[in-house]
């Protein structure tokens, strides 16, 4: 099944309306590298580049957000249609708006996540002076080994970075879905994916409480160190709607709020789960008892480490949002 099978326009979400590759795409080896998805009832354009479906609300917005991201699309792309595309909203960016988000190629967390998830080494200082055999991956493996096998279900991991819990889930559901908001990020997981060949993963640049997806459609949502990123109480609305009846979600997260801007609203283990039993979710006998404290590694430096321990949630949506 194909990515975009599974997507539907943001302004038409209610309807579900399809997204059709316009005919001027470029494709290679069967697969769009650029291209637009158009609405067939708004005629909205999302565009596809480098291999990466971009579906956000306000693509201005977006490109603005990541001047040098938006430079390399323009030099880089392959047909007169898609630079007149660009250049068209280019003169809608505001220079004065222009700045490079910290989660793209050039910013300051893509070396961090690319060492986590993919290429620490076993002979890393820090590795080899902790006591326990503690690996970057730990958690992630730890929240994956989890997840039942459904081998008919459906994923979506959000925030998903480079992948790597996305293409874990994959060996378990039919097909898993990772959008994150880094364009580069989501170039790098879809790079890891055909690397190791696997075939029944994609992903999309999309926001998490905002997404180009229909209600009930998912049998497990994944929500890796996300929720001091977004507004929570309309992450779980999202959650909420995007999950099939009983469906799982699980939250993995250190509530690290030692960040700017400073999110409003903060939580901790106990008042994070009282909000999941506020939105619609029953929490896992396991996950109610006690908080847990999963270690997880980020290398920011050549001798400099985070060092988080991760509290792991899982939930099953039981009733409708209120
Ligand atoms: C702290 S990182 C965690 C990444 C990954 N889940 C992990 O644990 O390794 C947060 C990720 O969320 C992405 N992100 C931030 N805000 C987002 C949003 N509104 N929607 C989707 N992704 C978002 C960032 O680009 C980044 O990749
Ligand atoms: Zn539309």
């Amino acid at each position: 099944m194909r990515l975009t099978n599974h997507l539907v326009c943001l302004h038409h979400r209610d309807k579900q309306v399809r997204l059709a590759l316009n005919a001027l795409s470029v494709v290679d080896d069967n697969e769009c590298v650029e291209g637009l998805l158009v609405c067939e009832l708004c005629n909205t354009q999302y565009p596809i580049l480098d291999g990466v479906p971009i579906l956000v609300r306000d693509l201005v917005r977006y490109a603005s957000n990541r001047g040098a991201i938006y430079g390399s699309w323009l030099l880089g792309s392959k047909t007169p249609e898609m630079k007149n595309f660009l250049r068209d909203f280019a003169s809608r960016l505001n220079p004065d708006l222009v700045s490079n988000d910290r989660y793209e190629e050039d910013g300051y967390w893509f070396a961090p996540y690319k060492w986590t998830q993919y290429d620490y080494t076993y002979d890393d200082h820090f590795l080899k002076l902790l006591k326990r055999d503690t690996k970057p991956t730990e958690l992630y493996n730890k929240i994956i080994g989890q997840v039942p096998v459904r081998s008919e279900g459906l994923a979506l991991d959000l925030g998903c970075s480079m992948g790597y819990t996305t293409l874990q889930l994959s060996q378990k559901y039919s097909y898993a879905i990772g959008i994150d908001l880094s364009f580069s990020f989501v170039k790098e997981a879809r790079k890891r994916m055909s690397e190791a060949n696997i075939r029944n993963s994609e992903f999309c640049v999309a926001d998490s409480i905002d997404l180009p997806f229909g209600a009930m459609k998912f049998d497990l949502i994944l929500v890796v160190n996300l929720l001091e990123l977004v507004e929570p109480t309309r992450l779980l609305s999202s959650i909420h709607g995007l999950l099939k009846p009983h469906a799982e979600a699980v939250f993995a997260d250190p509530y690290d709020y030692n960040r700017e801007p400073k999110p409003k609203i903060q939580f901790d283990g106990r008042t994070f789960r009282t909000l999941l039993c506020n939105s619609g979710f029953e929490i896992f006998e396991k996950s109610k008892k006690a908080e847990s404290f999963i270690p997880w590694i980020l290398k920011i430096a050549n001798r400099s480490y985070l060092f988080y321990f991760v509290d792991l949630i899982r939930v099953r949506k039981i009733s409708k949002h209120r």
